[in-house]
């Protein structure tokens, strides 16, 4: 039994999350953790949410609230959204957690006792309406290059030159508005992260199995990006880590907070001891994930994220690790993704454009949107959401190949040999012959499902149902019961086994309809099949099974249409 640690990036606590972010980290990490439980692995899954910076501190002031209330109440938000999708986190934690404030203060001082801190004092725009310095994005005023009167300090939107927030001219908070700003000195740590360049280089060269999204990024960022730039990691800003050397005052850092992406990755690690508060288990219990000298050393630590993240997930955060010099693990696979699109654009936040977690659970059950968006993972590039593409989807994959099969058999059997699995009969040659395609496809799904090929896997998956369909179509026990019941017998009992064993398959994907076909089949007997022949064997004759409920029902036109409608774009 192998002992997998999975982390999902960690989602920011402001605003609900569409379908794009979904897929690109929480879904298909819950799809691993999944099947890993299933084959028996022992699993570490955990997720949080990403809680500081200044993008929580302006959405607490815009919901009115203070930031801590709302950060809170956002929190429980995500963490129903995920319920409703399924999403088999061992703990969903805080980034804002007393543990997470502990280990990043820890780590901190750590790297600054090894050299790989800098203090450095810098100018930077106070504004005193806010009281607060004003990162560079929220400060606007006239670009000096184009004449636009809402560039940003860091950047201006019309005409992409990089600026600094002195270049403006008229320059105004974009909080406030208030253009009473003065530029005063400040001083901050940065993490000398150029320092631990080759160490970083040799590791991701020593990690020849990753998808090339991952590496590709990882070593643009490496040689010719600045992604190793020292780096700022504290900001002058109330909500967040306040600084601190382990427990220990850092002078001259009062009233400032760690970056928030200093402390958002630690919270990977506190989110285990979180997971052991929360469920009454020891220190030891939760560092033997973490700590390749009390236990770790045997764990896989596998990572789900967009392509965004990887940056800091291949850089910043393993040299937070390795400067600490401790033997915290690293991560051993790191699983990115493109970007999914909606409907000829993108999806954004900003333009509430596209679905959003909570509204396609407001009109479909988790396992329709689970199915269509693992099936179409933007793996290998980007891939795009359409509604024909979603309704055409559900309707064949899941009502017409999976949901059809497992109505007709249990009716049949139903109204020719009652409501349990039937006697008599015998295995021919077609029988053989799908249990050999079975046998086949079953080990492809492993592989695929292993090397984290999510695609693949669900394609894999759709064929193993489908071959049972076609099994159905040609046996034909409906025809065969006319001359010869006890072989119709036979093609039911192996149908009705069939059921349960793509309840076993499928559950990683859909666990919800896998859930009622094993309720339906009346057997919690959901271990993984290492046997096909003899898997499609468990119910045995005089098992007693009910017929299902609908599993999926189809999306008609008009509702499509009316969906394509309604998210078109500005969510109020
Ligand atoms: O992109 C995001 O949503 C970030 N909140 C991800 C952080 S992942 C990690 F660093 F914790
Ligand atoms: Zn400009």
């Amino acid at each position: 039994m192998a002992r997998i640690l999975i982390t999902s990036a960690i989602p920011y606590i402001n605003g609900i999350k569409h379908l794009g972010n979904l897929v690109g980290s929480q879904l298909p990490a819950d799809l691993y953790a999944r099947y890993c439980r299933a084959r028996g692995d022992e699993v570490m899954f955990l997720c949080a949410t990403d809680e500081h910076g200044t993008p929580a501190e302006l959405a607490a002031a815009k919901a009115g609230k203070p930031v801590a209330d709302y950060c809170a109440e956002m929190h429980e938000v995500q963490a129903e959204l995920a319920r409703g999708f399924r999403l088999s986190f061992d703990h969903f934690g805080r980034s804002s957690s007393p543990q997470n404030h502990a280990l990043t203060q820890y780590f901190a001082g750590r790297l600054a006792d090894n050299g790989y801190i800098q203090e450095v004092t810098e100018k930077q725009v106070f504004s005193k309406a806010d009281d607060r310095f004003l990162p560079d994005r929220y400060i606007e005023g006239t670009c000096p290059n184009c004449g636009y009167d809402k560039a940003r300090g860091d950047q201006c939107e019309n005409c992409t030159k990089q600026l600094d927030p002195t270049d403006l001219i008229d320059p105004r908070s974009a909080i406030s508005g208030s253009t009473d700003l003065e530029v005063r000195e400040t001083k901050h740590l940065y993490l000398r992260q150029s320092l631990l360049k080759d160490d970083l280089a040799a590791w991701i060269d020593s990690k020849t199995d990753w998808p090339v999204l991952t590496t590709s990024i990882a070593k643009k960022w490496l040689n010719d990006g600045d992604g190793l730039q020292d780096r700022g990691i504290t900001r002058d800003l109330h909500w967040g880590i306040p600084v601190k050397k382990g427990t220990q005052d850092w002078p001259g850092m009062q009233g400032k907070v760690f970056y928030v992406w200093f402390d958002a990755p630690i919270e990977y690690i506190a989110a285990a001891a979180e997971w052991a508060e929360a469920n009454g288990k020891t220190e030891a219990d939760w560092r033997r994930w973490w700590r390749t000298d009390e236990g770790a050393a045997d764990v896989r630590y596998v990572q789900f994220m967009g392509k965004d993240n990887v940056p800091f997930h291949t850089l910043s955060f393993p040299a937070t690790i390795m400067g600490s010099r401790d033997a915290w693990k690293l991560v051993d696979y790191i699983k990115s993704f493109n970007y999914l699109n909606y409907d000829g654009g993108q999806f954004s936040t900003s333009q509430g454009r596209g679905v959003f977690m909570d509204q396609a659970l407001a009109i479909l059950p988790s396992d329709y949107w689970r199915w269509w968006l693992l099936s179409h993972a933007p793996e290998s590039s980007d891939s795009e959401f359409t509604w024909e593409n979603f309704q055409a989807s559900v309707n064949k994959d899941l009502a017409d190949v999976l949901g059809n099969f497992v109505s007709r058999v249990t009716k049949f059997c139903r109204s020719k040999f009652g409501e349990e699995v039937p006697a008599g009969g015998s295995l021919g040659t077609r029988e053989q012959a799908l249990i050999d395609e079975l046998t086949t496809r079953v080990a492809a799904y492993q592989d695929h499902m292993a090397a984290i090929e999510v695609r693949k896997a669900a394609a894999e998956l759709r064929a193993i149902w489908v071959a049972g369909n076609e099994y159905l179509q040609s046996a034909a026990p409906w025809s065969v019961y006319k001359t010869d019941p006890e072989q119709a017998a036979a093609i039911i009992r192996l149908s009705l086994n069939l059921i349960r064993l793509y309840a076993v398959l499928s559950a990683p994907f859909i666990p919800d309809a896998s859930a009622t076909m094993l309720t339906a089949m009346a057997t919690t007997d959901d271990a993984w099949p290492d046997d096909i022949a003899q898997a499609l064997t468990v119910l045995e004759p005089g098992h007693g099974f009910s017929v299902p409920e609908i599993l999926f029902r189809k999306i008609a036109d008009e509702e499509r249409e009316d969906w394509q409608a309604r998210f078109a774009g500005v969510r109020s």
